[in-house]
Order: C-alpha cells, then structure tokens, then sequence
C-alpha cells in the first residue's frame, strides 16, 4: 500500500513540473496552436474554457452508468462541451491521427485511455455542471462510493443515441479530469511481437476493463501498484476468476469493480478467462 502513495506523490509533483512547463510554453505561444504535446495538458477553468471554446456549456442527457443497473437505467442532464472540440482546442489535431488514445488524468491519478476513433462512433461531452443538482457529485453504485465530486471535468457519453455503450457500464467515463494528452504508448505495451495473434483482440478488453486502474508493461493507470501480467499470473487461474468475478465477495469492502457487471454471468465468465489467457501471454518476455 506505501508503494500506491509514493507513486502518487512522484505523479503529483511530475503534473506540478508539468503546469510550470506549460505555463512557460503559453507566455509564447496561444494553446490553440501547440501541436501534439508529450506531456498532460491541464484543462483550463470553467470560464476560461468557455472563452476559448466560444460558446456556453450546453445541455447533455445521458443514462448515467454509475446510478444505473441492470434493471434500471437513469437519466442526468449535464452542462458541457462536444470532446472534439475541447480536444482540437487543447490538443490541436494530432489526436485525430490513427492508432492514437487520448488519455484523461483524474486528480486522483486515475488515468483513462480512449482509443481517438471512438469520438468519431459516438457523441461524447466534457462537462462541468449537473443540472438540477445540489452539486457536481454522483453516487457510484458499483464502487460503494456516495457523492462522488465530478469536477473539474466528466466525460459522459449519448448513451440514449448510442445504446450499445450502456453495456460497459461507468468504463470510459472518467470523472474530476484535470489534465488530457494524446499517447502512442499502447500499442508498444499491449501487443508486444510474441503475443499470439489470437489474443491480441484481447488487448482491447484488457484495455476497457482493467486499464484505467492497473498497468501491463508499464501502461496502463497508477490507481493500483504492480504490473497485472504478474500478479495474474501469480494468483492463479481459479482465485483470478473469483476475484475478477466478485472481488466484494474475496474481499468485502474493496474498491475493485466486479468486471462488466451489466453483462449476462456467462459473457462475464469467458470475458474473464479470454483476459487471463491475455495477461499470462503478453507478460511472458516482460521481466
Ligand atoms: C476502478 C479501478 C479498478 C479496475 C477497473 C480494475 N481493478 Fe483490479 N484492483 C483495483 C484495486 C483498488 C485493487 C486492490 C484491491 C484491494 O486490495 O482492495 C485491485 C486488485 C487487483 C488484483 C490483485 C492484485 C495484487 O495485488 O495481487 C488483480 C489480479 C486485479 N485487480 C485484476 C483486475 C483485472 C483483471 C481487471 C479488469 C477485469 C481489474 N482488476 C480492474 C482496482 C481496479
């Protein structure tokens, strides 16, 4: 556990290097017009991005994942911006080039990465209010986590206009945003050249499901320590499936979510064998 703390002490002061570093860069040049920084470009306040991006926030009603079930789904109306165009604004337009994510830091470290081609599939916003709603907060049914603050920024997606995207739940929704970068490190990391070709599909999933909390070979979010290829691996296949499964049921309380928890038990169950076979594979030159 000291280990996740220290990784989020070094991160927190990488972000601070990385603020002062952009803050040299605007006194020369508008952020418009920086092509594709290496580093988090920290998003700017509500009324500055407002100026930026010309326009007020605008209404967005979605099915909101982290308030719905299986049974039930429900419905949040928040304020914010079309992503495309928060990301030609901040990033310019490399992040439109292909094979490439873009990567959504929280301030609590939580890295999400999303392939730059599915804002191309479907409508995602970057917002900043909740309407009709004491505050910028949502409770997290999967998580057990109650009034959960969203801001600065939330990536929500039309799931009313593209309902597929209700099956993955809260994934791909990453809430209090504070910095956004383009990243080619992916492919490097999840398809290294001894992964059979099979399994490399699977990356994808891996990527969906687990990424945004673990790292495999070095990609992946800090929110937990250690690379996943080989703490899968050393877990073993019948406690790797218990816990992927229902890790509140090996160990109750956990912040770990039970993996595509909307989905039917048995898609669940060969989703989660597919990404253990994925996990053994891809770590097995990784040192
Ligand atoms: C929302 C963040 C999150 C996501 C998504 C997530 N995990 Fe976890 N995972 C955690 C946390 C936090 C822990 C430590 C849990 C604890 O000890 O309470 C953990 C622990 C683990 C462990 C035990 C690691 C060890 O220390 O040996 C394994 C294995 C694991 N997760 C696999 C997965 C897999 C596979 C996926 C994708 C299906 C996944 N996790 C998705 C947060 C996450």
């Amino acid at each position: 556990m000291p280990n996740h703390f220290v990784a989020r002490a070094a991160q927190s002061a990488h972000r601070r290097l990385s603020r002062v570093a952009l803050l040299a860069l605007c006194v020369t040049a508008p952020l418009a017009s920086l092509t594709a920084p290496a580093w988090a470009v920290p998003l700017q306040a509500r009324p500055a991005m407002e100026q930026a991006l010309k326009q007020p926030p605008q209404p967005v009603k979605v099915i909101e994942p982290h308030l719905s079930t299986r049974t039930q789904n429900t419905e949040v109306t928040y304020l914010g911006w079309p992503a495309p165009l928060v990301l030609d604004t901040v990033l310019g337009a490399d992040w439109r080039k292909p094979g490439v994510d873009v990567e959504f830091r929280a301030l609590d470290g939580y890295v999400s990465r999303i392939p730059a081609d599915k804002f191309s599939q479907h409508r995602a916003y970057l917002v900043v209010q909740r309407v009709g709603h004491p505050d910028f907060s949502v409770n997290n049914l999967a998580q057990n986590e109650k009034n959960v603050p969203l801001g600065p920024y939330y990536l929500v997606w039309d799931n009313i206009r593209s309902p597929e995207l209700l099956a993955d739940g809260g994934n791909g929704w990453p809430y209090q945003v504070a910095e956004i970068k383009i990243s080619e490190a992916r492919s490097q990391a999840l398809l290294p050249a001894h992964l059979p070709a099979g399994l490399r599909a699977v990356a994808t999933e891996a990527q969906t499901h687990c990424l945004s909390c673990h790292q495999v070979n070095g990609f992946g979010g800090d929110k937990w320590p250690g690379n996943l290829a080989q703490q899968a691996r050393a877990l073993g296949e019948p406690a790797f499936l218990r816990w992927v499964l229902a890790p509140d049921s090996v160990k109750p309380g956990t912040t770990m979510p039970p993996v595509a928890k909307l989905w039917p038990d048995a898609e669940r169950e060969a989703l989660a064998s597919r990404l253990l076979d994925y996990l053994r594979a891809v770590g097995a030159q990784a040192n």
